[in-house]
């Protein structure tokens, strides 16, 4: 017998949720799949047009399969987390070499794909195959905080066995996909994070969080997360047409995304001359053959405004510094020269993608 939380949101889901989305009511896992790692990502609004696209580019795994990096890379800017991508395509190929192109149909077998925790793992197991499998994510922990009144941080082994036992408490046996569903869907429109909806809520009569104003209070998190400050000056070094790039590597944020010359400080240092020739002269071997940095106002002409990129760890603040070089140094050599026309064809960092569209185009380049 169905719990009344769960019978008032399944009502509530038949009647009263019109919330589409393209993946609604899929039955492939691979597409399934696809939009839970877009969807960990982004919000549904943005996620949508990111799922279309890689549908339509790659229809089936075997498609995704065989994709050159690069190009998944291209499809994925501005998601951010690139490690996600590339376990997107590491498991798009596991799946055609080791599961002849199937995905698996059963809960612990999915948990063992790169990239597929048992939040996903949930999502495909129940969405696909009706399998009894609860999702925990966001919404769920705001939703059953707030209907049991539970003050258990979500953000904790302890807080995570509380809500999967609520959640799986709740499930509806019989159809798994549809509840889990209907869970996230109420989630995000009526018990929503700032302004929920609880005049048009059908469960507002049992909702011990309603009861007791404090729908706001909850849920709880451990620790609002400390972010890493984090200070960059990108050097865009210009040889006559081409401008110098360089793949990022590992061990760090923006794995195999493209930079200009990266210098990192702890503070936003003042761009003077003396900062600039430190960096030319000492730094990268340049001589005064090399550039001619002109007076003091020339150099702010060449420097951007800060612009700013939140990650989930780290607050970045940047710089761009434009220098025109008269000789190619010898000691840029761990990247290449490329032509602005080139840049469409790679994948860069947000925020370098920001700086394209208003500093590089206000210095009157274009990519
Ligand atoms: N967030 C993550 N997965 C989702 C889904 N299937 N529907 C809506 N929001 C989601």
């Amino acid at each position: 017998m169905a719990t009344f939380f769960t019978q008032k949101l399944l009502y509530w889901n038949d009647t009263d949720n019109d919330r589409p989305m393209p993946w609604k009511g899929e039955k492939d896992p691979y597409k399934i799949w696809l939009s839970e790692i877009i969807l960990q990502q982004t919000r549904v609004e943005q996620g949508w047009s990111y799922y279309e696209k890689f549908i339509k580019a790659f229809p089936t795994v075997y498609d995704l399969a065989k994709a050159k990096e690069q190009k998944v890379f291209k499809l994925w800017e501005g998601l951010g987390y690139y490690n996600r991508c590339k376990n997107l395509l590491y498991t798009a190929k596991e799946i055609v070499q080791l599961h002849n192109g199937v995905f698996p149909s059963n809960y612990d077998a999915l948990l063992k794909l790169k990239g597929v925790g048992p939040y996903t793992a949930a999502a495909i197991a129940s969405f696909a195959f009706d399998l009894p499998y609860a999702v925990v994510d966001g919404n769920v922990f705001r939703v059953f905080a707030r209907f049991y009144g539970i003050h258990t941080p979500t953000d904790c082994r302890e807080g995570l066995a509380v809500f999967n036992e609520v959640a799986q408490k709740n499930l509806e046996l019989r159809q798994p996909g549809l509840y889990n569903q209907a869970l996230m869907d109420f989630g995000a429109t009526v018990c929503k994070p700032l302004v929920p909806n609880c005049a048009r809520c059908p469960l507002q009569s049992k909702c011990v969080a309603y009861s007791q104003g404090i729908v706001n209070q909850l849920p709880i998190k451990l620790k609002s997360i400390q972010r890493k400050k984090r200070q960059f000056d990108f050097f865009c070094f210009q040889y006559q047409k081409t401008w110098w790039v360089q793949k990022r590597g590992a061990g760090d944020i923006w794995q195999n995304l493209f930079q200009f010359y990266l210098v990192e400080n702890t503070s936003m240092r003042p761009m003077t001359e003396s900062y600039l020739k430190h960096i030319l002269v000492q730094q990268l071997g340049m001589t005064k053959n090399h550039f001619d940095l002109g007076d003091m106002s020339a150099i702010q002409k060449s420097t951007s405004p800060v612009f700013r990129q939140t990650l989930t760890h780290q607050l970045l603040q940047a710089r761009f510094v434009l220098v025109k070089l008269k000789q190619k140094p010898t000691l840029l050599n761990q990247g290449t020269w490329v032509t602005a026309s080139t840049f469409k064809k790679l994948a860069f960092p947000k925020m370098i993608n920001e700086f394209f569209l208003t500093q590089f185009k206000l210095w009157g380049h274009s990519e």
